[in-house]
């Protein structure tokens, strides 16, 4: 890292620098939310699935790494903040189902490495004013697993895409029986529990229109035929 020109005193930059570290916490557990929810709908996309449950061990010794900064300085991880936010904000682009879920995932991915990436270059630069050689060490350490990341990401998302095309194609050429399971599980990965009731409300409702016609037609069970 170049050494910037700081003018400001080790002691009045410090309060900065941990802010700066409770805000990169709270982007780092953002992601790992994010991450957790994509491995698991990745089975189509192993090559993905594996990098990204690797970039989960690295959020794992990241999140250790500013708790361990930030009991040294005496302080704490604290809630939310505006970048944490914005980050949350990422996260949660990618908890609606969809049918080219592999596409957006990778692309909030994408984004949520190069947020982390401004944010741990910022925060270097506070930690250097504040004095904090060592902590700046391992804040660089989370930086090149960041930067490793997106650099991944980016090279593979062509791959990635020609892979969803097959993927859709080959599940385009099932029979429709097996098309709608796969829906329902990927319904139920998404939000467990709901699926199963949407499914059963939906098997009610075609009961009741078929009973309905077969009522109008041949009147209920029971009732002469019209
Ligand atoms: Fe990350």
């Amino acid at each position: 890292m170049d050494s910037p020109q700081v003018s400001i005193a080790a002691d009045q930059a410090l309060p900065l620098f941990a802010d700066g570290l409770r805000n990169v916490h709270a982007l780092d557990k953002n992601c790992r939310e994010m991450l957790e929810r994509q491995v698991e709908r990745l089975e189509d996309y192993p090559q993905v699935e594996a990098r990204l449950r690797e970039h989960l061990r690295d959020k794992a010794a990241q999140l250790q790494r500013i708790e361990g900064i930030l009991q040294d300085l005496g302080e704490s991880p604290s809630g939310q903040n505006e970048a944490a936010a914005l980050g949350g904000h990422l996260s949660t682009m990618t908890n609606a189902p969809a049918t080219d879920g592999i596409l957006k995932d990778s692309c909030a991915a994408y984004a949520m490495a190069n947020l982390e990436i401004a944010t741990y270059e910022s925060l270097l630069v506070l930690g250097e004013a504040a004095g904090k050689v060592d902590a700046i060490r391992a804040l660089q350490t989370s930086l090149s697993e960041e930067r490793a990341m997106a650099n991944w990401l980016a090279e593979h998302m062509r791959e990635t895409t020609v892979m969803f095309l097959k993927t859709k194609s080959e599940k385009a050429r099932r029979p429709a029986t097996e098309r709608r399971k796969d829906v329902l599980e990927l319904g139920e990965r998404m939000q467990p529990g709901r699926t199963a009731s949407c499914a059963g409300l939906t098997r009610a409702s075609t009961w009741r229109r078929s009973t309905g016609r077969f009522a109008e037609t041949h009147g209920w069970p029971g009732q002469a035929r019209p």
